[in-house]
């Protein structure tokens, strides 16, 4: 058997109650010894050193994590079917509770209290929906490939990360776990952060203040104003300026008639409608530190 690395044979402990097979591994590889297959030795999983490795000293090397193979890997009379193995992925008949049962037997550490109970996990996700193991890199671990695996599930957050104003998801330059705790989490929406604010803060530092003068929306959520999965208004707003500000004001202090009575934009009117609208003169809109700036001003 032509195996980058040698593997140890079973412990007899390993192998008492459930029928596993007699020479783990190389039981497997009788018949599965392709290159997509052996993809496993290139990765983590495969580090003999280390005895909480599958395939550590008196692990069980494959089943491990596929379960009792000892059934499957066994000879079959003609004409019958061979015995199914635990399978993993989109096309498995095996329960989820049953697949994940075998990661968390040594990652419920790693997956965190949160795991059981959150979102992922009441709706049966598998750990295998998200990561690939027999890979020499999981895409859902890097920067630049993670949001295509999440963006197979969530095709709304995808359609708006393709929208021109954008965080670079689709660019592979920032993943979805720069705001997100893909395993679960005590918080909403699982987010990294307990707040929305708290999570945007992480990067947008400078928007978290204290301001002098604090304008209410910015200091309570920013999703008032943003859209943090993309948007078509520049800005990543949910809404462009008149309109954006006046879904909270009343437009009775400033009306907003776009041109004046000759049919031209006059000077008060256009300010409030055109370019940056109601920005040109409030340009302060995440707050503002001058002592005269309490219209967010200057
Ligand atoms: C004698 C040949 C043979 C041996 C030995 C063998 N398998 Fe298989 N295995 C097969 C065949 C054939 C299939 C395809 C079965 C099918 O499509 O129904 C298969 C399918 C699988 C699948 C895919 C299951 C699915 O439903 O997609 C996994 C996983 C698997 N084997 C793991 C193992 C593991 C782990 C071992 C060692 C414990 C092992 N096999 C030993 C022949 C073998
Ligand atoms: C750490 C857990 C783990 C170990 C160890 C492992 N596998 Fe897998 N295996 C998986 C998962 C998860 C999948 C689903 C596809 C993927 O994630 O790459 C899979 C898929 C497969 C498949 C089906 C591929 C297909 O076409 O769908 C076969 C066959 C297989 N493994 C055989 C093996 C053999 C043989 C070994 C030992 C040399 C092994 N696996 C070790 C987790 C593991
Ligand atoms: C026998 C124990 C064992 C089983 C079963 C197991 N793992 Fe692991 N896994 C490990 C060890 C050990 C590491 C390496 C940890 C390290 O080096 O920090 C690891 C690493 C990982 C990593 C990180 C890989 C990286 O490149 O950083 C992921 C993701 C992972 N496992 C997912 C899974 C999934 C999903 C399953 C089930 C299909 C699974 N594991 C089954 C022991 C196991
Ligand atoms: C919704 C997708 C998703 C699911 C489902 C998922 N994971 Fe993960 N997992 C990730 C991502 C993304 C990371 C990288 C963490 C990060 O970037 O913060 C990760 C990281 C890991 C790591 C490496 C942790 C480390 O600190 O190096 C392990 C181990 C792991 N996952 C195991 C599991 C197990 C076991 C399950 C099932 C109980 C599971 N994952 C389910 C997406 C997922
Ligand atoms: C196999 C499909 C699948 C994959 C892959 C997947 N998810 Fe999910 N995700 C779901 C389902 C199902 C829900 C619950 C229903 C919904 O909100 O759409 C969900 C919900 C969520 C939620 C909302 C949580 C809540 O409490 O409302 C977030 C955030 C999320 N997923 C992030 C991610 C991230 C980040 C990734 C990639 C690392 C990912 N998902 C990969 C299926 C998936
Ligand atoms: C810049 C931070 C950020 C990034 C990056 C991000 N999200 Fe979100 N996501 C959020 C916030 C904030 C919410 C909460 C929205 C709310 O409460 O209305 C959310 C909500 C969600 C929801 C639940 C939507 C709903 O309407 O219930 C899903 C699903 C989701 N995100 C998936 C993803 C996926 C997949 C990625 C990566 C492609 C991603 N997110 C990247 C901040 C982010
Ligand atoms: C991991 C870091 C990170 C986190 C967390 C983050 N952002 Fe960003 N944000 C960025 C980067 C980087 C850019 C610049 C993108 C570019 O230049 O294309 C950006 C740009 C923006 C922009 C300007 C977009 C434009 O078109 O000018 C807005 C608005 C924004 N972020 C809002 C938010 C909100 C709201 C949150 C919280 C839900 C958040 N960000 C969380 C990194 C982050
Ligand atoms: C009341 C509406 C509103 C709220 C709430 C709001 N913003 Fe903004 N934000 C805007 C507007 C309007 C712009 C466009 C400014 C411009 O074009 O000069 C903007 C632009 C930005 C930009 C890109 C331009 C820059 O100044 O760097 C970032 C980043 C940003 N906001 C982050 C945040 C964060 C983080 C929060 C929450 C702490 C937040 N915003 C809350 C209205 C808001
Ligand atoms: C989600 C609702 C909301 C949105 C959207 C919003 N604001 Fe505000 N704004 C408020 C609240 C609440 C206050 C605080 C009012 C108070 O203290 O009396 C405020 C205060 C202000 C003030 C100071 C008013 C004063 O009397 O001192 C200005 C100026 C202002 N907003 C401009 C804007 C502009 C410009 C926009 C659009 C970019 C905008 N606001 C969008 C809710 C909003
Ligand atoms: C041409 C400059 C200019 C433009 C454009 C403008 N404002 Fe003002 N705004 C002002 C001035 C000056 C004040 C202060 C008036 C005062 O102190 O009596 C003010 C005051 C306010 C106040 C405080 C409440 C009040 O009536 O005194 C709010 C809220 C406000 N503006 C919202 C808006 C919104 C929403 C828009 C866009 C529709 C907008 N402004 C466009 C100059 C402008």
């Amino acid at each position: 058997m032509a195996v980058a690395l040698a593997v140890t044979a079973l412990s007899g402990a390993a192998l008492a109650g459930e029928n596993y097979s007699r020479k783990g591994a190389d039981t497997c590889f009788q018949c599965h010894d392709d290159q997509a297959t052996l993809a496993v030795f290139r990765t983590k999983h495969a580090v003999p050193g280390d005895s909480n490795s599958p395939f550590g000293h008196g692990q069980l090397q494959c089943e491990a994590c596929h379960g009792p193979g000892g059934d499957h890997a066994g000879r079959v009379r003609r004409g019958r079917e061979r015995p199914p193995i635990p399978a993993f992925g989109f096309n498995s008949t095996t329960a989820v509770e049953d697949q994940n049962a075998y990661c968390t037997n040594c990652h419920l550490g790693d997956t965190g209290f949160a795991w059981h109970g959150s979102t992922h996990d009441d709706n049966t996700v598998a750990c295998a929906d998200c990561h690939t193991i027999h890979a020499e890199r999981d895409p859902v671990l890097s920067t630049s490939t993670q949001a295509e695996v999440c963006f197979d599930c969530h095709r709304q957050q995808r359609t708006q990360s393709m929208k021109p104003y954008a965080h670079p998801l689709r660019h592979g330059k920032m993943d979805c776990t720069s705001c997100h705790s893909p395993h679960g989490d005590t918080t909403e929406r699982l987010l990294a952060r307990s707040t929305v604010n708290g999570t945007c803060h992480d990067c947008h530092a400078e928007m978290r203040g204290p301001f002098l003068w604090e304008h209410a929306p910015v200091a309570e959520d920013c999703l008032s104003c943003h859209d943090p999965h993309g948007s078509n208004q520049p800005g990543m707003l949910s809404m462009r300026a008149p309109m954006l500000c006046q879904s909270c004001h009343s437009q009775a202090g400033h009306p907003s008639i776009p041109q004046d009575e000759r049919g031209l934009p006059g000077d008060t009117p256009s300010a409030l409608m055109l370019g940056q609208s109601c920005l040109n003169c409030h340009d302060q809109v995440h707050g503002s530190n001058h002592p005269s700036g309490s219209k967010l001003m200057r």
